[in-house]
């Protein structure tokens, strides 16, 4: 059920091209707060996600336990704990997959996989929203002959009656990229290119990272390709992380129903920030959840003409 748990606002800002404001959009969280700027590259790129050059590797283990609350590596796990999440969208990025395995393995901060048991093992789905997220450590760094390879996360992901994709997943600024034979390719169909993501510390000491997966698969209408340039979209969100409310602005850019929702992880609706008929501009809402709600991530998305043409991720802490 709706519920409205958020004041709203809005105003008309004057002298805004709203071409500019396409140019300003970003999906990564830990940029998002920075005004419109030339150097931001634009959300507007659909790219298939690719496999790993070292494929599944021979430290993949079946049946791995569910994820519980979204945690993948105990409590007691030693290493500095990161958050992944993203949105599981098929090729061409027009519709989003719910129900998604998401199988996921890595080393732990010393290096080493647990190859008898579960530890740092684990599968999750991506919800109704086709967003999946868990909470892992770091991996550590291992020998692959004289060198090591870099942090990397195992993937292999399987949309419901489709092939599984087996990936890995590697973290800007990592020294050890540029000599792995895998996370240096970046061309052909085992460029690491858009698999080497930027993780951002928060507030509360942990770092947070996100990453979409492009892999072929049915899904629901999203419209996520280009739509956000052609029919509008959130382009500055903050704080983020934030405490008690959050300022999205958002542009539309045609006469349009539009309705501007967030999701949590379960892929539950918690708030209806806007639902109406709007005209071309851009617009503020606020988002002030409930003292109730719980910390965590959620997915504030817009809807334009009921197609959800965009989304950006929020950290209540
Ligand atoms: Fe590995």
């Amino acid at each position: 059920m709706r519920k409205k748990t958020n004041t709203q606002r809005r105003r008309f800002l004057k002298n805004v091209s709203l071409t500019s404001l396409a140019l300003g959009i970003l999906p990564n969280l830990s940029k998002a707060e920075n005004s419109v700027s030339k150097e931001t590259p634009i959300q507007d790129d659909c790219v298939t996600t690719t496999r790993d050059y070292y494929g599944q590797g021979p430290f993949y283990t079946e049946n791995a336990p569910l994820l519980s609350d979204n945690q993948l590596a105990k409590a007691e796990e030693e290493g500095t704990r990161i958050v992944i999440s993203g949105r599981v969208i098929n090729l061409g990025c027009s519709e989003f997959i719910p129900n998604t395995e998401v199988d996921i393995w890595h080393a732990d901060a010393a290096g080493d996989y647990d190859n008898d048991g579960f530890n740092l093992r684990g599968r999750t789905h991506s919800n109704e929203q086709g967003f999946y997220m868990f909470e892992t450590i770091w991996p550590g760094k291992y020998l692959n002959g004289n060198q090591f390879r870099p942090a990397h996360i195992h993937f292999k992901i399987t949309p419901p009656g489709f092939n599984p994709l087996i990936t890995q997943l590697y973290f800007e600024g990592d020294t050890s990229i540029p000599a792995d034979a895998a996370a240096s390719i970046t061309e052909g169909d085992f460029d690491a290119t858009h698999r080497i993501i930027p993780l951002t510390e928060t507030t509360d000491g942990k770092y947070e990272g996100t990453w979409d997966i492009v892999i072929n698969g049915d899904g629901v209408t999203m419209g996520v390709n280009d739509l956000h340039l052609e029919k509008g979209m959130i382009y500055k969100i903050g704080p983020n992380p934030f405490e008690q409310e959050i300022d999205i602005e958002y542009g539309v850019f045609q006469p349009a129903q539009v309705s501007l929702l967030v999701y949590d992880i379960q892929g539950n609706l918690v708030a209806n920030l806007e639902e109406e008929y709007m005209g071309t501009d851009k617009y503020t809402a606020v988002w002030r959840p409930d003292t109730s709600l719980v910390n965590g991530h959620y997915f504030v998305t817009l809807k334009v003409n009921d197609l959800q043409v965009h989304y950006l991720k929020v950290i209540k802490q």
